[in-house]
Order: C-alpha cells, then sequence, then structure tokens
C-alpha cells in the first residue's frame, strides 16, 4: 500500500520529518610501563617489534591465535570476524619473535609483515612532528597537517570559545587521573531545550592519534562553516569532547607511542584502565580483563575511573536531548552499533542504527571512495564489555550510539601519517552529517509522543503504511486526539482493525 505525502489534512501543522532511517589486548611483555614503572625518563623502544596480518580459516586457527593472546605472546591491534574466516593484525615485540613464529609455523599459517619495523616508524613520527612545529602557527597553532599535544588541542577550544562566543561553550566536564581537565566544547545556535543533541568523543584510547584530529577537525568545520551546514548545525546542538583520555594521550606523545588505556596507577606492577572497558552497563561481562596488566583491563568497577565517569556524569545530568552518541576510535574503518558485550544482543531498533549507519559508509564512499563495514560490534569484531556506546545505548538511552573505527584498515594502523589526517577527518565530518541530517527534529524522549500519518487505501494497514509526521512532547499533542483512532500499534505487527478505503488517520505511539 502507498500513501501520499501529507495527504492527511490535520489540526497539527505536517511537519514532514521522514522515517528513515578492536578487540585488543596486550601485554607487559611489552615495553609499557612495568619494569619502569618509576623511571620516568624513558621512552619506549619497540626495536625489533613487528606488525603482522593473518587470516585465520579454521576453529583450531582462532584457538591458537587465542592462546597466544591469552599469554601475551601478541598485542592484537585488529581483528575483523567475517563469515567464514577472520582476519587479525597483531604485533609481536623482538623478544617473543622467536616462539611465535615457530608456533604460527607448526599451525601451519603464514602471517604477513604489515610493519616491518615498529621502532623506525615511530621515529618517524617523531621527526616529522619537530621539522612541522618549526612552522609558525595562526591564534591557536592548531592545524591538521600533524598531530598535536593536549596544550594545542586545548589552546584551539579556548580560542573557538572565546572567538565564537555566541555559539560556542567550553566547559571542564571532570578531571584525570593526573589532574588535567577533560573538555567539552558544545556549539549551539540557542533555541529550545527540546532541541536535538549529539554527543561525540575521541581519543578514549591513547594511540589513536587520528581521533582527537579529526574531532578538532568535525568542531572546526561546523563552526567555520556554519553557514554551508546550517541545516542541521541551526537545528542540532554538538556536545563534543575531543580528548577524553588526555593523559594516556600525553603518555603516547612522551613515553610509549602504543599506550592505550588511562594512567591509573594500579597496586600491581602495570598502570592503567582501558576506559572503554570501564562503563557500568553490562560492565564485566565478556571481552574485558582483571588483569591489571591486560590491554583491555576493565578496572576495579564499572565507572571507577574519572574519566569514564566525567562522561557518564555530564550526559546523566545533561537536560539535552540527545539523539546521537558517536565515540571515534580507530582503526579498522567501522560504523559500530551496540550490544558488544555479549553475542546476539541487539537493541530492538537495530534496523535503525543498520540503516543509519549504511548511509553514513555510502556518503563516505561517495566522498573519498573509502570503504566502511557496518555492523553490530560483537558480530564485526569480538565481544567486549563496558564499552561507552554500550552505555550510552543501553543505560542513557541515546538512540543513534556507534564506535566508529576510522582509517585506516591496517597498512599503518595507529601510525596513520598525518598527510592522511585531513582526508581521514573529513570522512569522520561526513558521518557526523549524515547523524545529524537524521536526528535533526527527532524530539522523541521519555514522555514525548510520535505522530503518525497515514492516508489509508486499503482496509488493512501495516506499520509500514505510515509517515511519520512529527515526535513533540506528550503535552502538546492534545489536538491529535480527536483524530486518534485505534489503539496504539504493537511494533513489527499488521493492524487488525477495519478501515474504509481512503480514511486518513492519525495516530500516536506512545
Ligand atoms: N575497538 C573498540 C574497543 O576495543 C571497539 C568497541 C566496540 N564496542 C563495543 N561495545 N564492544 O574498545
Ligand atoms: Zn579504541
Amino acid at each position: 500500500m502507498r500513501f501520499e505525502p501529507s495527504a492527511c489534512a490535520t489540526d497539527e501543522p505536517a511537519n514532514t520529518t521522514p522515517v528513515t532511517e578492536e578487540n585488543e589486548s596486550f601485554t607487559e611483555n611489552f615495553p609499557t610501563d612495568g619494569e619502569n614503572k618509576n623511571v620516568e625518563e624513558q621512552y619506549a623502544d619497540y626495536s625489533g617489534a613487528q606488525v603482522f596480518s593473518v587470516k585465520l580459516k579454521s576453529s583450531e586457527h582462532k584457538r591458537m591465535f587465542q592462546q597466544l593472546e591469552d599469554r601475551e605472546l601478541i598485542d592484537v591491534w585488529l581483528h575483523k570476524r567475517s563469515k567464514k574466516r577472520s582476519r587479525a593484525e597483531f604485533m609481536v615485540l623482538r623478544e617473543n619473535m622467536q616462539e611465535v613464529l615457530s608456533l604460527f609455523y607448526e599451525a601451519d599459517i603464514q602471517p604477513k609483515i604489515v610493519i616491518p619495523n615498529m621502532q623506525r616508524l615511530i621515529e618517524k613520527e617523531k621527526k616529522a612532528e619537530t621539522l612541522t612545529n618549526s612552522t609558525l602557527r595562526s591564534g591557536h597553532g592548531m592545524n591538521w597537517n600533524e598531530y598535536h599535544r593536549y596544550s594545542t588541542i586545548h589552546s584551539f577550544l579556548l580560542h573557538y570559545a572565546n572567538a565564537y562566543p555566541d555559539i560556542c561553550t567550553l566547559k571542564t566536564i571532570g578531571k584525570t587521573v593526573e589532574n588535567r581537565d577533560i573538555q567539552m566544547l558544545k556549539i549551539s545556535s540557542g533555541g529550545n531545550e527540546n532541541k536535538t543533541a549529539i554527543f561525540i568523543d575521541g581519543g578514549m584510547h591513547a594511540r589513536e592519534w587520528i581521533t582527537p584530529a579529526a574531532v578538532t577537525y568535525i568542531i572546526k568545520e561546523l563552526v567555520d562553516n556554519r553557514a554551508k551546514y546550517r541545516s542541521f548545525v541551526d537545528d542540532v546542538d554538538f556536545h563534543i569532547v575531543p580528548l577524553v583520555n588526555v593523559d594516556g594521550y600525553e603518555y603516547s606523545h612522551t613515553r610509549d607511542r602504543l599506550w592505550r588505556k588511562n594512567r591509573a596507577d594500579l597496586w600491581g606492577p602495570c598502570n592503567g584502565v582501558d576506559l572503554n572497558r570501564n562503563f557500568g552497563y553490562k560492565w564485566g561481562t565478556s571481552g574485558s580483563s582483571f588483569i591489571g596488566c591486560s590491554q583491555i583491563y576493565r578496572g576495579s568497577a564499572g565507572f571507577s575511573e574519572p574519566e569514564s565517569k566525567a562522561i557518564r556524569d555530564y550526559i546523566m545530568e545533561s537536560t539535552a536531548n540527545f539523539q546521537a552518541y558517536l565515540s571515534f576510535h580507530s582503526y579498522g574503518q567501522l560504523i559500530l552499533y551496540p550490544y558488544g558485550y555479549a553475542n546476539n544482543e541487539l537493541p530492538s531498533d537495530a534496523d535503525d542504527l543498520k540503516r543509519l549507519g549504511n548511509a553514513a559508509a555510502s556518503a563516505v564512499r561517495k566522498l573519498s571512495k573509502t570503504r566502511y563495514t557496518v555492523g553490530n560490534s560483537a558480530e564485526v569484531l569480538y565481544r567486549s564489555s563496558g564499552a561507552s556506546d554500550d552505555w550510552a545505548k543501553g543505560e542513557a538511552g541515546i538512540k543513534y550510539s556507534y564506535v566508529i573505527e576510522l582509517s585506516d584498515t591496517g597498512k599503518y594502523g595507529f601510525m596513520l601519517p598525518e598527510r592522511l589526517i585531513k582526508p581521514t577527518a573529513a570522512d569522520a565530518l561526513e558521518i557526523v552529517k549524515v547523524v545529524a541530517d537524521e536526528v535533526m527534529g527527532l524530539y522523541e524522549k521519555k514522555g514525548l509522543t510520535m505522530i503518525l500519518e497515514a492516508k489509508l487505501n486499503a482496509s488493512k494497514i501495516l506499520e509500514d503504511d505510515f509517515r511519520l509526521v512529527e515526535r513533540r512532547p506528550r503535552s502538546e499533542s492534545r489536538g491529535v486526539a480527536s483524530h486518534w483512532r485505534p489503539p496504539p500499534l504493537s511494533p513489527g505487527r499488521s493492524h487488525p482493525l477495519v478501515w474504509p478505503p481512503g480514511s486518513c488517520v492519525v495516530m500516536r505511539l506512545a
């Protein structure tokens, strides 16, 4: 059955909003901070370390790989599953090289070298940074030709808050373990309190340097070119935390390029909690570790860490109408939706998340030819509990919650060259644009109502026959009551009532 758009005459304004739509682990064999806990001068040395890629075709292969991971002989950078075989990328340190390679040899698996010389790559990156550092930069000192330290990101945010006080507000939402500020920049053109909002974060994992770079680029573009993005910047508020894990990020610049966790001082030999295993929704259920030295150490309790707590408190205390939560990570080129804590745990509106994810992926492909894979995070990667996207969906009730793994797919991994910052950030902005376009004008929240309209040409109506007219607070939608005929539709079921052809109805779904 089909219906004409806006065919029904209502006393409601026919506002037409269309209804559209790493599993990583690591080890203390690695030069993190185990033996150097008090030797602050040392920079982790990855001489002799290499990154490999393998295809795991059988369950024996997968089991063998899992054992290497459990024995902390490899640091898994990316583990992507598909129907039959999975592909994994991992780093091996010099001291484990022989053992690891012979175990692969025995299992008849041939790892391919992706990064032959980890240390050289790290040094090359450092050189590039100092070279351009000498060039004079404008006002805030930020650019997207190189990776920047926290202080530059901080002055960039300050600059925007000072230069555009009418639309930008800077707020410290918490302090890190080492007492640094966690900052949030809100971009808002004002307007009513029910306005749709999007929460964006980056830099939750320290070594994923492209993510604070991409998120600051998003800020710059939304503000500098707000005339161009007017269609949604006017209708959507953005709450943006470009760098969640400030301590870890600084540590990855000064001590260990491949640091992932925060800088919590633990009792044992190792430091750091994986912030993306520390969120308190289904915390500690699977795909996280209770061992302090693990790269996926979940902490002593959900929200034991000030960084994850800051995000929780900000979102929960905010009166904003958050309709999307985008957490930027790297790498893999993936758009992932909840839940990740278990297999086959999909939210009831998973189809919506998938549809919007696909729309974002095709927009990116059109823009730059970059291919993003869209899917449920437990399915595409592996299970991992305590991640922020699961919490945003399951606890905070934010409809469109995603983890976005930016470029690349493994050539450079976390060591994405600086010349790829801008193109990658442009892809990220494209994703934000598609999501913003979808959620603008969505007012659905607890206590709100959806107004649906349908022109009926047959005696039996299906849910698909309805077009969303508007979502608004229940208190404001009394006028609709007179049009309201049948009892609320039960989701996914065809409506049993019989209607004369050509009838016009407006329904409310509670
Ligand atoms: N690479 C991310 C991580 O390891 C993936 C998180 C996916 N989301 C999830 N809920 N498991 O933290
Ligand atoms: Zn990450």
